[in-house]
């Protein structure tokens, strides 16, 4: 039975059949790591916004959008699968927990009389437990336009835009650019409201002022690792970058922006020129640009070598005494490892039905809202889906964060009967301290029971 109203930060919303906030999400309501003084989610932020000096910094958002706002506004379809309660937090029917800080954008070009923003915030998706996902995350998104008021023609404007690239400082970048600007069925230009020169040089400006960001975070990357001694295999390989076609449902023609990183492609950001419906509903229909939007932990991680996301929440001075916003970014030094331990939970399905594990590829350290699979709404005679994501909550809610991994093991379809069964591999690890095998025990105790009395699984 759930309570007829949800009280976030004071303010009461009506629950109803789709409030799934639990109490373990709104704990964390109110922290703004990002702007806690030498917090590195904090340093991460200031530096790439040091490199937009003329854009307007909003830090204040809050978290809790119209669903409208966080999706209808950007053009997401009806049934695009980012809506569904499996990886959204509702309030209720029409309130969400904004998944992305692209939530904003609509309000913010209404509002915005100037030309480029940026918004750094609080987002929260429901997602799987490893050292990379955490349900509360930050994004920061960016975002530049042009008035073709200000310009007499179309040729004007495009003047100015590549005037405006020449602006962006020089960098020694390598910059691998394979695929055309437009594609018209991958990344179309938007030809219904720009003219394929004006949509190019949005995109140069774009491109440049992204990598010159990159520049600023990989180098002080780099020098981290120099000073730590760890910095011959940096020196070994130019700094590189690939830009990716994608897709989001505000930008078009759109791209992935990935760095080549110890030996890695890493996904650092998403982007594209503005979808200009969306600058209608804004009204600011005369107005053309790019955003970009990037999840800071994932940053923040690499330029520190920082090993797991939860450590971001920490308050141990262990952690939060190891950064100086004053001083040139240090690499993290891991205090002492406690140890893991392991427990395993196998259970059969209640009935023969569909089976959700899948987490697709994200954007920025969680997937994107475009991310999971629909799922029909519940009804009284059929038990819903088993969403791999339900089953990450309840250890959420449970072990907080002393769950380090949550990882499908096994899975099993009986022959005869059809029914399901799978197994997980819960690992429980603090960051602070050593559990006890009685506290491992007790917490994986309450899991196995809450998954019987919620999803009505059967334990093997
Ligand atoms: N909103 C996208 C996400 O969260 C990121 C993005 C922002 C992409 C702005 C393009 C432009 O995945």
């Amino acid at each position: 039975t759930k309570p007829s109203s949800i009280t976030i930060d004071g303010t009461p919303y009506p629950a109803d059949e789709w409030t799934n906030v639990p109490p373990s999400i709104i704990s964390h309501y109110g922290r703004s790591l990002h702007l806690q003084p030498n917090h590195p989610l904090s340093i991460t932020r200031k530096l790439i916004e040091s490199r937009f000096p003329s854009f307007q910094n909003h830090n204040n958002l809050k978290p809790v959008v119209t669903v409208g706002q966080n999706f209808d506004s950007l053009g997401f379809a009806a049934d695009h699968p980012g809506r569904s309660k499996t990886d959204t937090y509702y309030v209720n029917k029409d309130t969400v927990l904004r998944t992305h800080t692209t939530a904003h954008e609509v309000d913010t070009f209404r509002a915005n009389t100037n030309n480029g923003y940026t918004i750094t915030a609080d987002v929260y998706r429901r997602d799987a437990v490893d050292r990379s996902h955490y349900p509360v995350f930050h994004q920061m998104e960016g975002a530049l336009t042009w008035d073709r008021n200000d310009f007499s023609s179309r040729g004007e404007l495009t003047k100015q835009i590549l005037a405006d690239v020449e602006k962006i400082p020089k960098h020694d970048l390598v910059v691998d650019n394979p695929n055309p600007t437009f594609h018209d069925v991958r990344n179309p230009l938007q030809s219904e409201h720009h003219s394929p020169e004006e949509a190019e040089a949005v995109a140069t400006h774009l491109k440049r002022s992204l990598e010159n960001m990159v520049v600023a975070i990989f180098s002080e990357a780099d020098k981290a690792l120099a000073a730590a001694g760890q910095g011959a295999e940096a020196e070994q390989e130019p700094l590189k970058v690939r830009w990716v076609e994608a897709f989001f449902p505000h930008t078009s023609p759109s791209w992935e922006l990935e760095v080549w990183w110890r030996g890695d492609w890493l996904e650092v950001l998403g982007c594209g020129v503005i979808d200009q419906p969306l600058l209608n509903r804004a009204d600011v229909p005369s107005r053309i640009g790019w955003a970009f939007g990037l999840g800071l932990e994932r940053l923040a991680m690499l330029l520190f070598g920082i090993p797991d996301i939860r450590l971001f929440w920490s308050k141990d001075q262990r952690f939060l005494g190891q950064f100086d916003e004053s001083k040139p970014a240090r690499r993290f030094q891991p205090f002492s490892k406690y140890p893991a331990a392991p427990r395993d939970v196998a259970f059969w399905l209640p009935k023969a039905g569909p089976v959700i594990t899948e987490t697709p590829a994200s954007v920025s350290s969680a997937p994107s809202p475009a991310g999971g699979q629909p799922t029909e709404p519940p009804t009284t005679s059929e038990p819903p889906a088993f969403h791999e994501n339900d089953l990450m909550e309840v250890v959420r809610n449970t072990a907080g964060t002393d769950v380090e991994n949550v990882a499908l093991i096994d899975s099993f379809k009986h022959p005869k009967t059809g029914r399901q069964s799978l197994c997980y591999r819960v690992t429980y690890r603090s960051l602070e301290k050593t559990l006890t095998n009685e506290e491992a025990n007790a917490l994986h105790e309450q899991i196995r029971q809450e998954l019987v009395s919620r999803f009505g699984v059967e334990l093997r």
